[in-house]
């Protein structure tokens, strides 16, 4: 058991549209209402000394809906990185966006960068999107990439190959909205960390259910493969 915080929270936002649904909104409303939570969470886990957060806000496989709702989603994201860029930069976080960028628009690459850029040498909370971002291709590349350099390598090198370079694997990786799986979220980094899932909708999901998240977590008892120790 432990009452540490952990230092690096992992978030699957999931059950936007079947909040939508339950009250017979349009998805993207229930998109809209995320994006309220992600900045209340993102305020909260600041707050309380996190230090890393990584949001999973778009998969590889979300490509694959259907192209109005892509576009809200962009839609939202422009918003996002707009309206929050300078607070978040006023509250000290380094934001970093992890994932492909080669099918987003150049417009939302540059503002990416322009954040980016901005909050660099922030030194308080580490806020980091996962957009256009998938485990499996993430790892792929990296291996690529390793033959490319032609010798073996080690975990610690691989690790740094990939988009998550110089950020510590999640302690704790939360789901919302009842789903229990991993959907393709930082395979090679959730090697020990703990899965906490909620069945609160993301919209719905409270600064209140985070703490919870993270007192479950502190029950926890992490062996990493080891015997008990007294
Ligand atoms: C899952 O709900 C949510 C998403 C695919 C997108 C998550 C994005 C946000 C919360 C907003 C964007 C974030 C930022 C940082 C701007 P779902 O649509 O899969 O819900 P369902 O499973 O109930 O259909």
């Amino acid at each position: 058991m432990t009452d540490l915080l952990p230092k690096h929270v992992a978030i699957i936002m999931d059950g936007n549209g079947r909040w939508a649904k339950a009250r017979r909104l349009p998805r993207t409303m229930g998109h809209k209402k995320g994006v309220d939570t992600t900045k209340a969470i993102v305020r909260h886990a600041g707050k309380i000394g996190i230090e890393y957060l990584t949001l999973y806000a778009f998969s590889t496989e979300n490509w694959s809906r259907p192209e109005d709702e892509i576009n809200d989603l962009m839609g939202l994201l422009r918003v996002f990185l707009k309206s929050e860029a300078a607070d978040l930069h006023k509250n000290n976080v380094r934001l970093r966006v992890i994932g492909a960028r080669d099918r987003l628009s150049d417009d939302i690459v540059k503002m990416i960068e322009n954040v980016e850029g901005m909050t660099a040498d922030n030194t308080g909370l580490n806020l980091n999107v996962a957009l256009d971002y998938g485990g499996r291709q993430e790892i792929l590349k990296a291996v690529n990439d390793a033959v490319k350099l032609g010798n073996l390598i080690d975990e610690e090198t691989f690790s740094n190959m990939l988009f998550t370079t110089d950020i510590p694997d999640p302690d704790v990786l939360i789901r919302t909205s009842g789903e229990m799986r991993i959907s393709n979220f930082l395979l090679w980094q959730c090697a020990y960390t703990e899965f906490v899932f909620s069945d609160v909708l993301w919209p719905d999901f409270s600064t209140d259910e985070l703490n919870k998240a993270i007192s479950e977590y502190q029950n926890r008892d992490r062996r990493y493969g080891r015997v008990e120790s007294n």
